[in-house]
């Protein structure tokens, strides 16, 4: 299958990859043949780009880290969570002091809301079947799930759970961990349920008044998680955390980091688990399209955060993060830019394991667009050749 803009996806084209609704309903079905009702409806909904099944890709494994049915239940649990915790706030509440809205949330009525909820008991059944799911898959990274307008806030929740899993997974802590911190990932926006979502949504810069409302979810979603005991102790500073950075110059408390792996919680710093969830929200956030922007190209993305290296983004998490993390998944299409393949277009179709920048790609495309007879090239071998990724 190959990764397709909507713009130019055509009806009688089959989906290669389920797409869900926002409550985790299947929006459209892998196999299922577009038509113009349907690509319209994809367009509306926010879905820049789908994947569309293809004879000669038809052999490439899109790795999914987590099953469409795992994630497809855990959409439904959040969406369900969510949607109660929502209901039992009235619309003033949005509009409240930060000291009433914290007062609200730390109420017993709400927090069991929460604790009782059960689509919550679900939820934790989910982050179970996911650890175990991550486990016995791949080492690398690899993030496929079609977010729209929608099902963005579920989909980037469990995407961020999963490249923290995935993270701690590889720094060796132990499942349990893996499971606190998977918890802590699906809730970590959990906040933004006390800010009007025409501001959470808003495709324009935020005025300052509003970026400051914004900069209220963490501290909402610290004091949701806190008075749930399952959640336990350490998950919901991730909800607090995320938005840190190790220079001191984030929110909401303005905590510093120190750059190392430190698994103990000390006064004023960034705890391991904030430092591994912000690089996993950063990279996220940056690899989707939002409402004011389009998805940021896989290695601009990479480039970006390297920038961040330090400053903002914890040194040593990020050395394991980009140690699984591919600069091309499988499935981006790729531009070759020189030697005798100039300008074909191709599909990134294997990762070499030893070196995550240079996969082994399958050329498709003349620089005219046109079909040609596919040619795999091993970009480990033939080290001269320079690719970017590329929209078709
Ligand atoms: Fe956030």
């Amino acid at each position: 299958m190959i990764n397709m803009s909507i713009d130019t996806v055509e009806a009688g084209m089959r989906v290669g990859k389920a797409i869900y609704e926002e409550d985790g309903r299947l929006l459209a079905g892998k196999g299922l043949i577009l038509n113009d009702y349907y690509i319209e409806s994809l367009k509306k909904r926010g879905a820049s780009q789908i994947y569309i099944h293809d004879e000669d890709t038809d052999d490439i494994v899109i790795p999914d880290n987590v099953s469409d049915m795992v994630r497809g239940s855990t959409i439904r649990d959040l969406k369900g969570l969510f949607g109660d915790l929502e209901g039992s706030i009235n619309k003033e509440m949005k509009d409240t002091s930060m000291e009433a809205a914290l007062g609200a949330v730390s109420s017993k009525q709400f927090v069991s809301t929460f604790g009782k909820n059960p689509a919550f008991q679900k939820l934790q059944d989910n982050v179970g079947k996911i650890v175990e799911e991550l486990m016995g898959g791949d080492v690398t990274i690899g993030l496929n799930s079609i977010k729209t307008y929608d099902n963005y806030t579920f989909q980037h929740s469990i995407d961020v759970a999963i490249v923290s899993i995935m993270i701690a997974r590889k720094i060796g802590l132990p499942t349990k961990r893996l499971r606190e911190i998977g918890i802590g990932c699906l809730l970590h926006d959990m906040g933004k349920i006390f800010i009007p979502a025409d501001i959470v949504n808003k495709p324009d810069k935020l005025t300052p008044k509003e970026y400051n409302l914004i900069k209220r979810h963490p501290e909402i979603g610290y004091e949701l998680a806190k008075g749930v005991p399952s959640i336990g102790i350490l998950a919901p500073h991730i909800a607090l955390q995320h938005h840190e950075k190790q220079d001191g110059s984030g929110y909401p408390r303005g905590f510093k980091g120190n750059n190392r792996m430190n698994i103990s919680m000390e006064p004023r710093m960034i705890h391991l688990y904030g430092s591994i969830a912000a690089v996993a929200d950063i990279y996220d956030a940056l690899s989707s399209d939002r409402p004011y922007r389009k998805a940021l190209p896989p290695e601009k993305v990479i480039t970006i955060m390297k920038d961040m290296n330090e400053t903002h983004l914890n040194r040593s998490i990020q050395r394991i993060f980009f140690s699984i993390t591919p600069v091309y998944p499988i499935g981006t299409i790729v531009r070759v830019l020189n030697g005798q393949h100039k300008n074909h277009l191709g599909i990134v179709c294997a990762l070499n394991e030893s070196d995550l920048e240079r996969p082994i790609i399958r050329l498709i495309f003349n620089p005219v667009k046109k079909r040609i007879n596919p040619i795999d090239i091993n970009l480990q071998v033939d080290e001269e050749i320079k690719i970017e990724s590329k929209i078709i």
